[in-house]
C-alpha cells in the first residue's frame, strides 16, 4: 500500500466517524507564539483543547507537517527518525474520550490497514486503568501483550507533570507493531519499552486532560479531549515491510536520485546509507520550511534552517559531490523534469505545480 493510500485511507476513515478533515497548519504554527516550528497535530488545537478556540466542530483529523529537530543526531542512523515528517491524527474537543478513541484506532489498524492483530501491543499510564479495561475488555488485547509504563512513555509530552513544559497534556496510550525476535536485541523479555528497534511505536493516543502551570500543577481542563498521532512515514515502513522509513515509496525517489548525482550505490556501505539518509531527510525539510516562507537566516527558524542545509551540504561533500546538487533530487516528474516539493506536492493528490500533468 502506497503512502499515499494510507494518507487518504485515514483521513476518509475518521471523515466516515464524523470527523472534519482539516488541513495542516503552516510549520510557522499560526496560533502559537511560544513554538518556533510546528512539531505536533495538536499545536494548531491549543485553545480548542484549553475551551478558548472558536471552531464550530468538536472532532476534526488532519495530517500535519512536522518538525523537530531534538532527535536530529539520530537522523539516518536509525529506521525511524526525521526532523519534517507528516504526522495523522484525529482530534476531540470536549466529544468523544477514551473508549471510541482505542477502538477507533484498532479497527483501523485491523480492519482498514489489515495489520495481523497478534502483530500489535499496547501500553498504558500506570494508573489508567479506565484504558487498560478497555484495551482488554472491549478489544480484546490479551493481558501479556498490555503494558503499564510512567511518565516518561506514557505521558504527552514525555514527562511534562515534571518537566512541563505548561500547557495541556495528559496520559496516553501507545500502539506497537511487533517486527519479530529476529530483529533488535534477541532479548526473550523484550518489550516496547526497550530501545531496540523490534518494536516500533505507530500510534499514540493522548487524553489531553489537564492543563499544567507553573510549578507542575494539573488543572482539570473544561472539559476532556483526545489528541492522537501516527507517525505516516513509519506507518508505511511497517506496512510496505521495509527495512527502514527511508526505504518507503516516498524517499525512494530522493534516495535514487541520489545514487545518480554521487554515482554512489545506497545497498553499499552503512555509512555512506546514513549520509544519504540524512541528506533525502534534511534537504525535503528545507523544502517544506521554504515552501512555508522560512528562509535561510542566522536567526530563529532561519538559523534552524540553515543548520539543516549546511547539514546536507557536508554530507554531500563527503558523498563526493562538488556542485551544488540539491536542485538535482527528485527531478523526475516525466512531463517537466519539476523538482522536489512539486513531485510532493503531486504526490499528496495535487497536480504537479509545474506542468499540471
Ligand atoms: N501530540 C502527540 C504526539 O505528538 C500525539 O499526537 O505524539
Amino acid at each position: 500500500m502506497k503512502t499515499n493510500e494510507i494518507r487518504n485511507k485515514f483521513l476518509k476513515f475518521f471523515e466516515r466517524k464524523s470527523h472534519v478533515i482539516w488541513p495542516s497548519d503552516s510549520l510557522v504554527p499560526q496560533n502559537d507564539p511560544t513554538l518556533l516550528f510546528t512539531g505536533a497535530g495538536m499545536n494548531q488545537f491549543k485553545d480548542m483543547f484549553l475551551g478558548k478556540g472558536n471552531l464550530e466542530f468538536k472532532k476534526a483529523t488532519t495530517c500535519q507537517k512536522c518538525l523537530r529537530t531534538g532527535d536530529i543526531d539520530n537522523v539516518g542512523r536509525t529506521a525511524s527518525h526525521h526532523t519534517f515528517f507528516e504526522m495523522l491524527g484525529n482530534f476531540s474537543f470536549g466529544d468523544y474520550f477514551k473508549k471510541e478513541t482505542i477502538e477507533w484506532a484498532w479497527e483501523f489498524l485491523v480492519q482498514e490497514l489489515k495489520i495481523p492483530e497478534d502483530r500489535l501491543s499496547v501500553s498504558v499510564y500506570n494508573d489508567d486503568q479506565e484504558s487498560y479495561e478497555i484495551w482488554e475488555k472491549y478489544v480484546g488485547v490479551p493481558k501479556a501483550k498490555i503494558y503499564r509504563y510512567g511518565e516518561k512513555d506514557n505521558f504527552w509530552p514525555a514527562n511534562a507533570p515534571l518537566l512541563g513544559p505548561n500547557g495541556p497534556c495528559g496520559p496516553c496510550s501507545e500502539i506497537f507493531f511487533d517486527q519479530g525476535e529476529r530483529i533488535g536485541c534477541g532479548r526473550k523479555e523484550c518489550e516496547p519499552a526497550c530501545d531496540c528497534d523490534r518494536f516500533v511505536e505507530i500510534w499514540n493516543l493522548v487524553f489531553t486532560q489537564y492543563d499544567r502551570t507553573e510549578g507542575g500543577k494539573l488543572t482539570p481542563l473544561p472539559h476532556k479531549n483526545v489528541d492522537t498521532g501516527m507517525g505516516l512515514e513509519r506507518m508505511a515502513r511497517v506496512i510496505q515491510g521495509v527495512q527502514t522509513n527511508f526505504d518507503i515509496d516516498i524517499f525512494s525517489p530522493i534516495i535514487k536520485s541520489l545514487e545518480e548525482i554521487t554515482q554512489v550505490k545506497y545497498n553499499g556501505q552503512i555509512e555512506h546509507a546514513i549520509l544519504m539518509r540524512r541528506i533525502a531527510d534534511h534537504v525535503k525539510a528545507c523544502v517544506f520550511c521554504i515552501s512555508d516562507g522560512v528562509l535561510p537566516g542566522n536567526e530563529g527558524r532561519g538559523y534552524v534552517e540553515r543548520r539543516l542545509l549546511r547539514r546536507a551540504i557536508r554530507d554531500g561533500t563527503q558523498l563526493g559531490i562538488k556542485e551544488c546538487f540539491f536542485i538535482q533530487i527528485g527531478a523526475d516528474c516525466k512531463q517537466c523534469n519539476a523538482g522536489i516539493l512539486s513531485r510532493y506536492q503531486a504526490a499528496s493528490g495535487k497536480h504537479c505545480t509545474d506542468c499540471e500533468e
